[in-house]
């Protein structure tokens, strides 16, 4: 009778003395967390095939998407087939490009890169690839509010990131982000193969826009540089933003600018990614796109043990352009732990400053980063460690509200939301400018 009441406050009293905190519900009773999972086993497919393997989509430019997929067959056609009727397709396109690597014994098998478009808003589209195999569908985003952006980030692929997933595919969104660490390979190519197949039902149906993690360098001193597997099968449209790298781009979709840094290539004062930044941000027109969002991979504002400090230099170079320019809201991952902060700027609390979260608890079989610094920082508002997804549904030009979801027990069970104004409709845009044109304008 008394055995698991000690045992319950002995468990209690470790959480709290060794910085872990207890989930507590509304009952009062104790949350115990789940464990990690294992990597899902796929089956092993039968290769030396022109079937189309793996497809993925993600935005490329204005009203056109890039279809990608993978075939084992060097003589499977570049071409999608589409139209807006299951069966008919009215439209056809080859305009892209097709890659492959080597990777020591590994042969990647054929990448295709297929762009298709003028494409209508907010329309789903019926399509098929190389001629053959099933028939995708997908929906094109709104041209303008309200547009809603599911959220999840080292997501791996063990029976957390399935539920993760199904719990995203369950809500209504126009688009996923993805700040880093996407298989998990960590060179074993073939689980970049077993991920593109996880979560082909979600990515080949939704945009899926995705920053580069740590996982996905895979460099080898003197031997291979790093992001090869990355850059060739998830290609993202840095042209179109004038960035010299897959590593680094942004885009723009129903008022909102998105900028998607990257937290494993240069970043200081006098690097290309710097560079590009200022450029990019000079050119954002909040006229046009009231909302300013940045996602990069190791968070500026952490109070996890996990990862502490990492991101600091990169903050250091960057965040004062980030807060010269009036970012709303950063999204970074690599904790595997919810964080949320208010508006925040220079390390303290700042009421012209960006939100930020930090949402890497999507799944993967390195499991939660369950020890916090205490107490707790006054800019952290809200921190949990517990696997998820969040969903940023922009309503207007002012009002975006913001949601966590836990994976309780397999169900998604909403954990924190607020409504978060956009900083232009704030007086800390007025006063901004002239600083932001300073900081911008000087070489
Ligand atoms: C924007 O959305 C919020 C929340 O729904 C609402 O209260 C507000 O009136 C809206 N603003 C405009 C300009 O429509
Ligand atoms: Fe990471």
């Amino acid at each position: 009778m008394e055995l698991p009441v000690v045992a319950l406050m002995a468990a209690a009293f470790l959480a709290i003395s060794s910085g872990i905190e207890a989930a507590s519900r509304p009952g009062g009773e104790l949350y115990i967390r789940p464990s990690p999972r294992k990597t899902l086993w796929l089956p092993w497919r039968p290769r030396h095939s022109s079937y189309p393997q793996q497809v993925h989509i993600s935005l490329a430019g204005e009203n056109h998407i890039r279809i990608s997929w993978i075939t084992h067959d060097d003589s499977s056609p570049s071409v999608v087939d589409y139209g807006t009727a299951p069966g008919e397709y009215t439209s056809s396109s080859s305009i892209g490009e097709t890659t492959s690597y080597f990777y020591l014994l590994y042969d990647s098998g054929k990448i295709h890169h297929v762009v298709i478009g003028p494409l209508e808003p907010d329309t789903v589209y019926y399509y098929r690839c190389g001629g053959q195999g099933r028939e995708f569908h997908l929906k094109t985003p709104p041209a303008k509010f309200p547009i809603t952006f599911a959220v999840a980030g080292d997501l791996g692929q063990t029976g957390w990131t399935a539920t993760t997933l199904d719990h995203i595919g369950q809500c209504e969104y126009d688009i996923h982000l993805l700040p880093g660490d996407l298989a998990y390979a960590d060179y074993m190519q073939h689980l970049w193969d077993s991920f593109g197949e996880l979560v082909e039902p979600y990515a080949s149906s939704r945009p899926w826009m995705v920053t580069e993690g740590n996982h996905e360098k895979e460099s080898i001193l003197l031997f291979k540089a790093g992001f090869q597997a990355y850059n060739a099968r998830w290609r993202m449209p840095y042209e179109q933003s004038g960035s010299p790298s897959n590593l680094f781009y942004s885009f723009e979709v129903a008022g909102v600018h998105i900028i998607m840094l990257g937290s494993y290539t240069d970043y200081d004062v006098y690097s290309d990614q710097h560079a590009w930044l200022k450029a990019d941000l000079a050119k954002v027109d909040r006229a046009k796109t009231p909302w300013l969002l940045v996602l990069l991979h190791a968070p500026w504002y952490n109070s996890n043990y996990a990862h502490q400090g990492e991101g600091d230099r990169m903050m250091a170079a960057m965040e004062p352009l980030l807060y010269a320019a009036g970012v709303d809201l950063v999204l970074a991952g690599h904790v595997h732990a919810y964080e949320r902060s208010e508006r925040v700027y220079n390390a303290g609390l700042n009421s012209c400053g960006a939100v930020h979260i930090t949402i890497g608890d999507g799944g993967n079989r390195e499991g939660l980063a369950q020890r916090f610094h205490q107490p707790k920082p006054e800019w952290s508002v809200f921190r949990e460690a517990s696997f998820g997804h969040g969903e940023l549904k922009i309503v207007n030009e002012t009002h975006a509200h913001w949601s966590w979801h836990r994976n309780d027990d397999d169900e998604a069970v909403k954990s924190d939301e607020v409504w978060i104004n956009s900083l232009v409709s704030s007086a800390c845009f007025a006063k901004r400018m002239p600083e932001l044109r300073n900081i911008l304008m000087t070489p």
